[in-house]
């Protein structure tokens, strides 16, 4: 479909739980155009297994929410966001029944049904909602069929977002983003959309390793535009590998849902002993940088290409009944989950830092919104504990609809914006720096920058990566763009970012961890490691930054 009109009240770049249940709550009051950069299932949302996190067991509370996600994320999560973000949690789960979403139910002994629960990795109590073990494409398929159904809303895929237009960059006054530069995959034009709020809602980074659970898109396009445009981005050193991913050379790092170990699933190794009572008293379900970390040393200690994730003590039909896909996937690869371990691998997983925001969505930027895996909270702090991201993709989305519809009454007249300008570029006639660029990148990030660091290590990235920049900076300014070379100018930025994150954090907490400093230590580092880019769009307003420890 190709974009008829060039302005609109509100675009939501990204197809994601973030953006369309933005989308779907804001249309009756906004006319609202999405963008997709693939097809508009393709996001991380799709492929989430485990499910929603939320207080709804009439044994557990808000307040046992809020402690573990506090303990989950090592000290450095933002009480005032988590207390916000887990307050939300049935009312969300509620408002994504209402649109259809087939959650999984059970009968309850005093005869009601109500939502069956998993258990995963940090939870004191069953508490996540889920549609089986597929409850991403549950969400992302009820949603979108929802948004096509809206009059109030036009969905566009394939069309990829190259930057923000923000009225700094036009040498207008004010500091407000006015619109964003979009390229139609399909034809290679690139249209100036104007919108008078604009929202991030693009997904993580993982892709920046060279394994990771996540689809190619997520190469964190919204940090680096927001960065490009002004905007701070925090803690970007707390990248999350999941502990268990499939080991198999043809399955892309499929997932085998935490929920999996929350369901009795334990971890061997090639000799079949367990191990993990030698790193955590919780076992299997300790925090999943606890996991991760213990799965990485087991390997490098007995040099194994991989570990063993084990069910098959389970009966069979109890596997299946839980785990239909995650079930059915394995055949295909051929291991059978009801009768033998799975072998494992942790990958890139989860981006716990990105584009700062309040806790409406709002960035530096007046009139643009981050919202989802993009934005940085501090609901996650040093580590997101399972399941907690899909909880702040429909939290954020909500609280941000709110702010923007009361918003959007104020937002002055859009200026014209001046057109794309390629008439001092040309064809490229090397499109292998690209491909080489993006295999060199990933490389040394999994080798460098992975799960555990050192100073050595860091620098090395850094000064390859500072390499990179340089050349990529130049190919963009001679040659026509693509959607490749947008993708890898954001993975080599955003590379940058949790490089710099990385080395500015002198211990270990979390997701970071560095032999260097292999303790925690509060006094070393801040408690948030704030990037400022060069052109900081300016905060003379109130900080609308939620206090870091209140
Ligand atoms: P996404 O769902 O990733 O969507 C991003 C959207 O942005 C896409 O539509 C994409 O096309 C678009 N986009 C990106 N860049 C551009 C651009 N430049 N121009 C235009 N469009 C763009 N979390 C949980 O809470 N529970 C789970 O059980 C769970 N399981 C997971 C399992 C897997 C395998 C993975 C990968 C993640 C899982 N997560 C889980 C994490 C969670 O799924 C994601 O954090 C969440 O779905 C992110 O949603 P989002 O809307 O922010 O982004
Ligand atoms: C999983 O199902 O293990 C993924 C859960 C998550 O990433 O929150």
């Amino acid at each position: 479909m190709t974009i008829s009109h060039l302005s609109t009240d509100v675009l939501i770049v990204g197809c994601g739980a973030a953006g369309l249940s933005l989308a779907l709550r804001l249309a009756e009051t906004a006319q609202v155009m999405a963008l997709a950069k693939g097809p508009l299932y393709e996001g991380s949302t799709y492929y989430a297994q485990g499910g929603v996190s939320a207080v709804l067991d009439a044994g557990d509370s808000i307040e046992s929410h809020l402690q573990d996600t506090l303990i989950a994320g090592a000290g450095l999560c933002h009480t005032d966001a988590v207390r916000f973000t887990v307050a939300h949690g049935r009312e969300v789960i509620e408002w994504l029944s209402a649109q259809g979403v087939p959650f999984t139910k059970e009968s309850t002994a005093d005869g009601n049904v109500d939502y069956h629960l998993h258990r995963e990795g940090g939870h004191s109590h069953r508490r996540v909602a889920h549609a089986a073990d597929a409850t991403g494409r549950a969400i992302q398929t009820t949603l979108e069929e929802r948004a096509r159904q809206h009059p109030g809303i036009t969905l566009y895929d394939h069309y990829s977002a190259v930057d923000l237009i923000a009225s700094r960059k036009l040498g207008l006054s004010g500091n407000r983003c006015l619109g964003a530069y979009v390229l139609n995959r399909q034809t290679g034009r690139v249209e100036a959309i104007a919108a008078r709020v604009v929202v991030l809602a693009t997904g993580g980074a993982s892709r920046v390793y060279l394994y990771s659970s996540n689809p190619d898109g997520s190469t964190g396009d919204g940090i680096a535009m927001a960065w490009r445009a002004g905007c701070r981005v925090s803690n970007m050193e707390f990248m999350q590998f999941h502990p268990t991913c499939l080991y198999h050379p043809k399955a892309k790092s499929f997932l085998i849902s935490e929920a999996v170990r929350g369901e009795g699933g334990v971890l061997r190794l090639p000799d079949g002993s367990r191990f993990m009572h030698h790193f955590d008293p919780r076992l299997e379900l300790a925090p999943r940088d606890i996991v991760a970390r213990a799965i990485d040393h087991e390997m490098k200690r007995l040099g194994a290409e991989c570990l063993y994730l084990d069910i098959s003590h389970k009966p069979a039909a109890f596997i299946r009944d839980h785990f239909p896909n995650i079930d059915a996937k394995c055949r295909e690869y051929g291991f059978d989950m009801t009768q033998e371990p799975l072998p494992v691998v942790p990958a890139a997983h989860y981006t716990c830092g990105g584009v700062m925001t309040d806790l409406a969505g709002r960035t530096d930027l007046e009139g643009l919104y981050a919202i989802g895996e993009v934005a940085f909270t501090g609901l996650h702090g040093a580590n997101r504990m399972a399941s907690n991201s899909l909880l702040e993709c429909l939290v954020f989305a909500a609280a941000a609809s709110a702010d923007i519809k009361t918003c959007l009454r104020q937002v002055p007249e859009l200026p014209a914006l001046p057109a794309w300008d390629e008439s001092r570029v040309t064809d490229s006639d090397e499109d292998v720096v690209v491909t080489h660029n993006w295999q060199e990148l990933r490389r040394f990030m999994w080798d460098y920058v992975g799960i555990v660091r050192t100073n050595k290590r860091l620098q090395r990235a850094k000064n390859r990566v500072d390499l990179l920049l340089r050349e990529i900076a130049e190919y963009y300014g001679n040659f026509r763009i693509s959607a490749d070379l947008i993708e890898l100018r954001n993975l080599a930025l955003v590379a940058d970012l949790i490089i710099r994150s990385a080395l500015e954090r002198k211990e270990s907490r979390g997701l970071h961890y560095t032999l260097d400093y292999p303790a925690s230590n509060d006094t070393a580092s801040p408690h948030d490691t704030i990037l400022v880019p060069e052109h900081f769009a300016g905060k003379e307003w109130d900080p609308r930054w939620s206090d870091s420890t209140s």
